[in-house]
């Protein structure tokens, strides 16, 4: 090989990987052909030509050429590491951790493959060392992403059998990581917090710990940036609110009133859904009558700490009369405690009543079903969140063709159009915004409540490709639109004639576009069926009051069977997502048969299930069908799923418009 032409190749090659980073997928596999034509061999192209196919989530061809590109380039830790991801989505787990660690021979201390190496070892069940691995990353990299992601869901899975201080530390510093999923560590959390102060025999809260709790770092990060989902930990709660509000006015230390600004955080994030007795709802207020009388006569700030921190408990401070003035003053005055439920409770409030004013809407709703369904996620959007985790930027394609290796996803434009139907509050919408951060994403809901939550989320979240519309689905054809891309989780089952819905969404899919639908699964919500029953038995209503008094019973009662695993299901600790998993004006179960013959009369193709690789419910499949390798046997999943009594409430499933 001559200089020249050694130098038109790389020129070739930068061509190619440029290209490549604009999605343009024919032309850089051009470019590439034309290396291979002068040189066959050459690892550097091999390597791009690994990195498009698992980008076209062809993960079969891209192993070829990766293995390759190592053979003709071994010293290169860049190409062990690409090759360990793609033997990693092929299932070869040891496979990657050797490459992984070959490249991290060659470049110790790279943050992306100590990163790899975490999510596979985690994947093992090795997780002191995935621990170790994902720690060794974040300090060479503090904000690397993936390995935010993957210290703090490994530390969520972790329960201690003893109080111990290094996982609290390391607890400490996943609550710190600004892109990590707080949400998964709050049962490790719970858990260990209970050790450490003794709570696991379900204490009843009047034990005085609210100075330890005020001046507990774990407890402060616990309570103010996730939902409890833990039994013990709530009556303990509850209990330690109870004391709070009914101790008398003017005799809270400074550490009791900084644990009631803590626990404050936790009722906002919940809904105030801890059950309540009325002599605590009555001192709740007579506690708000004091601070709406001291806001009246222009009380400074010290006098409306106590009554404010208190009160806050039991109620967003944005519904006390006068709070307009909280929100008036500054920072400082406030303080760190109740300036933190000034913003949540007052600020922001008044920030999404402005943002309401600006949503754009496609027409009336008139249809009976959505305008009941509407009704409730005006009162109680779902869900209430405060951050969402971060997400990798990743190609549609790759993504597909990591979660499906059988289906071979077309070719995207480089700029995705992409439709969100139901789009709630907006958690969906932003880990969808920041997968496809080039993508124009479109989002409807009906409720405007929820809307101008997602869109002040959107706004603090720097999420600016979102546009969003309240329509309801069957009017959306009005819409108009070519989508690549339509998700639509946990909501047509909430409309009275699902298909009707979903035929609306398909219209406005593009041939080769792809469909994510999330949809209750009958077998599945047995123990939902069940609850249900009773509730509608024994005539309780789905307002607040009445939620709170059914958990009261499942909580005090503690059923077996079916009903016990409701108080499992994390939904079941806040009030939106209690009122939608329990108490849903109208929902629709459905079966992989129904799934079957819905997408056979809307012209769709079966893709797969999202969720059950994770769940090790693919690997059971395979065992019970070898003969289906695709996994898209939708009369096979039935009779798979009846034998197994249901396993999954929601299927997550994808299928796509021929083209
Ligand atoms: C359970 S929430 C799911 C929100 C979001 N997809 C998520 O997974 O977080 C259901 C949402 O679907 C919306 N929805 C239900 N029926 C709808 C319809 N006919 N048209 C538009 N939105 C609808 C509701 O207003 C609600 O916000």
């Amino acid at each position: 090989m001559t200089e020249e032409s050694s130098r038109k190749n790389a020129e070739m090659l930068d061509r190619a990987l440029d290209c490549l980073r604009r999605g343009r997928f024919q032309d850089a596999a051009g470019r590439l052909e034309k290396v291979f034509d002068a040189e066959p061999e050459n690892p550097a192209a091999h390597h791009l030509a690994g990195l498009m196919h698992h980008q076209r989530g062809r993960a079969a061809e891209a192993r070829r050429h990766l293995e390759q590109a190592v053979k003709g380039a071994p010293d290169n830790p860049e190409f062990h590491l690409d090759f360990g991801v793609v033997l990693g989505d092929l299932g070869r787990a040891d496979d990657a951790i050797r490459h992984y660690r070959t490249a991290l021979s060659l470049a110790p201390g790279t943050p992306a493959a100590l990163a790899n190496l975490g999510f596979a070892l985690g994947d093992k069940g090795d997780y002191a060392q995935a621990l170790d691995a994902f720690g060794q990353a974040l300090s060479a990299e503090p904000g690397h992403i993936g390995a935010q992601l993957g210290f703090a869901h490994i530390l969520g899975g972790l329960r201690a059998g003893h109080y111990s201080q290094e996982l609290e530390t390391a607890l400490l510093r996943a609550f710190g990581l600004v892109h990590a999923n707080h949400a998964r560590l709050a049962a490790a959390a719970a858990h260990l917090l209970g050790l450490k102060y003794g709570l696991s025999q379900a204490v009843p809260g009047d034990s005085d710990i609210a100075p330890d709790i005020a001046k507990d770092a774990l407890f402060e990060a616990f309570l103010t940036r996730c939902v409890n989902i833990d039994v013990r930990m709530e009556h303990f709660l509850t209990g330690l609110r109870r004391r709070l509000v009914l101790a008398a006015p003017g005799s809270h230390s400074a550490d009791a009133l900084k644990a009631a600004g803590l626990l404050g955080v936790q009722c906002f994030i919940n809904e105030y859904i801890f059950f309540r007795q009325a002599d605590e709802t009555e001192a709740a207020a007579r506690i708000k009558k004091r601070l709406e009388e001291a806001l009246a006569a222009g009380a400074g700030v010290e006098t409306l700490r106590e009554p404010a921190l208190i009160y806050a408990m039991h109620g967003p401070l944005g519904a006390v009369r006068g709070a307009g003035a909280l929100a008036g003053l500054d920072s400082e005055s406030l303080g760190p405690d109740l300036d933190r439920l000034v913003r949540l409770t007052v600020r922001d409030h008044l920030a999404e009543a402005a943002l309401r004013e600006k949503i754009e809407t496609s027409g009336p709703i008139t249809d009976a079903t959505s305008q009941a369904v509407r009704a409730q996620y005006e009162e109680n959007p779902y869900p209430r969140w405060l951050d969402a985790p971060a997400q990798q930027p990743a190609s549609l394609s790759a993504l597909l063709g990591g979660m499906f290796p059988h289906f071979t996803p077309p070719a995207f434009g480089p700029t995705l159009n992409i439709l969100i139907a139901g789009s709630g509050t907006g958690q969906h919408v932003a880990h969808v915004a920041r997968t496809h951060p080039q993508a124009n994403i479109l989002a409807i809901d009906l409720s405007k409540a929820s809307i101008a939550y997602a869109m002040r989320m959107m706004e603090k979240l720097g999420l600016s490709n979102v546009r969003f519309m309240q329509a309801d689905i069957l009017e959306a054809a009005a819409i108009g639109g070519a989508f690549d891309m339509i998700q639509s989780v946990g909501v047509l089952h909430h409309m009275k004639d699902p298909l009707r819905g979903w035929r609306v969404l398909a219209g406005l899919l593009k041939p080769g576009g792809v469909f994510k639908l999330g949809l209750y699964s009958g077998r599945g919500r047995r123990h939902v069926r069940e609850a249900r029953s009773l509730i509608e038995a024994e005539g309780i209503e789905s307002s607040a009051d009445g939620i709170a008094a059914f958990r009261h019973k499942l909580l005090t009662e503690k059923p077996g069977g079916d009903l016990a695993r409701i108080i499992e299901t994390p939904d079941f600790f806040t009030t939106s997502m209690c009122r939608d998993l329990l108490f849903h004006v109208h929902e629709h179960h459905t079966t992989p048969k129904r799934i079957k013959r819905d997408l056979a009369q809307l012209g769709l193709e079966f893709i797969g299930f999202e969720q059950f690789e994770e769940a090790g419910i693919n690997d059971a499949y395979r065992q019970a069908y070898p003969g289906d390798a695709a996994l898209t046997d939708l009369d096979n999943w039935d009779a798979f799923e009846a034998a197994h009594g249901g396993f999954i409430d929601m299927y997550l499933l994808w299928c796509r418009k021929p083209e």
